[in-house]
């Protein structure tokens, strides 16, 4: 550990939920990671609305607030710009932060289509900047306990993956018309907000491509109450959003996205089965994996469940509390905040970046394109695949010589 830690100063745009998540992140992960050789400091919120912006900036600890994106990004004190606005705009500040010499950090999905998605992976490859995508429940102890356990074989070779995301948040016919229901805001619905992040998951999971989909989707409520209470607005997205997968093995997968699945507050579950065992993670008890595996002697063998809170033994968990002392969707963010300057500082790439952003985009438009012409599509891939990420974190309590 550098005894003088270097200031890593951030620039954050927008501070709605993912700005407050974020804002969260940046303020716990010296705290929790202290060997980090960077100091994170909260420099400056920019926003588009000044008469709330001083008032977000003191609640969410940030020094100075600003709603000139430009001036920010010519400040050479700003080192890294982190993207947490509405999906349509992604595009347009990453490229002008990678241009401006900035490492970028950006929410997902990545864009609204494949074309911006490249064009941003390529910003950053002509700028050389490492960047982050906030696929953040890859940074679970218990999803990269998994990964692991997939990665080392203990599953064999992956026959399937079943995996949803439900919400029910849109059953309500008062929830008014958000930038969430306007493909011009948010290129699709349920899909690009909760099926990327499947999409992610199984990617980091398995370590296998997708090669073809087919998908169907529907939209319940065709118009919603404008916010400002005058008129209608036309809902042009998905409410839900079901498409099938043949992976790059041959495996067979399904992802299910919903925001109208009565009940289901953030659902999100993947299982995956392969030849001598299967996983399952549920988010909502996500500390704890399920695991069945084949060894053994045949009338005990079962699904059992894995507090993947001990510090010796699980990713992250050594970073917190006391063994089996359980963590929550924050933390994500800060585990995912500290692998990402742990790779800064060794000079390795950190996943998922970029590249895996575009790898998602191009699984989602050509499930879109799918439920548009009720046909199964090939998936392009733009990028080679480098294979299940082990994260600093957890190549650390797996013994590896990372260490800052
Ligand atoms: N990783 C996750 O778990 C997760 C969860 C929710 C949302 N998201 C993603 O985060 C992003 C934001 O979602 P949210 O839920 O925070 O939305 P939100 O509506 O709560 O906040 C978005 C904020 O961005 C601001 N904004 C929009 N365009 C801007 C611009 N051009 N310049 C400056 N500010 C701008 C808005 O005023 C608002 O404050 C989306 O891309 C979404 O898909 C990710």
């Amino acid at each position: 550990m550098s005894s003088t830690p270097t200031d890593f100063n951030v620039a954050l745009v927008g501070a709605g939920f993912m700005g407050r998540a974020h804002s969260n992140a940046y303020r716990q992960v010296n705290a929790f990671f202290p060997e980090l050789p960077y100091r994170v400091n909260r420099t400056v919120l920019v926003g588009r609305n000044p008469t709330t912006l001083a008032e977000q900036a003191r609640i969410l600890g940030w020094d100075s607030w600003s709603t000139d994106l430009d001036a920010v990004l010519r400040r050479p004190d700003i080192h890294a710009v982190d993207v947490t606005t509405s999906n349509n705009s992604h595009a347009e500040i990453a490229i002008k932060a990678l241009e401006a010499g900035k490492i970028v950090l950006c929410e997902k999905p990545l864009a609204i289509t494949v074309a911006d998605a490249r064009r941003m992976a390529e910003a950053a490859r002509k700028a050389k900047l490492p960047t982050l995508i906030w696929h953040n429940y890859r940074r679970a102890p218990a999803a990269t306990l998994a990964a692991q356990l997939i990665a080392d074989g203990q599953l064999g070779e992956i026959r399937h993956v079943r995996a949803v995301y439900l919400q029910d948040w849109l059953l309500d016919d008062a929830c008014p018309h958000l930038w969430r229901m306007s493909a011009e805001a948010c290129g699709s619905g349920a899909h690009g907000d909760l099926n990327a992040h499947l999409i992610d998951m199984t990617r980091f999971l398995t370590g296998l491509e997708f090669a073809e989909v087919s998908a169907l989707q529907t939209t319940f409520i065709p118009e919603r109450r404008k916010p400002d209470g005058h008129g209608m607005g036309t809902v042009d997205v998905d409410d839900a959003f079901l498409f099938l997968a043949r992976l790059s093995n041959g495996a067979l997968a399904s992802f299910e996205a919903s925001r109208a699945a009565a009940g289901r507050k953030n659902h999100h579950r993947i299982e995956v089965n392969g030849t001598k065992g299967s996983i399952v993670w549920n988010f909502e008890r996500m500390n704890e994996l399920e695991f069945f595996s084949t060894d053994g002697e045949l009338r005990s063998q079962g699904f059992r469940t894995i507090m993947c809170m001990h510090g010796a033994a699980h990713a992250y968990a050594g970073h917190y509390w006391p063994d089996g002392h359980v963590i929550g969707y924050e933390h994500t963010f800060t585990n995912a905040l500290a692998d990402f300057l742990a790779a800064l500082h060794q000079g390795t790439p950190y996943r998922p970046d970029f590249a895996d952003g575009v790898a998602a985009q191009e699984v989602l438009e050509s499930a879109v394109a799918s439920a548009r012409t009720r046909q199964w599509v090939n998936v392009p891939h733009s990028q080679s695949f480098h294979g299940p990420t082990v994260t600093a974190a957890a190549a650390a309590v797996a013994g590896s010589t990372i260490g800052l």
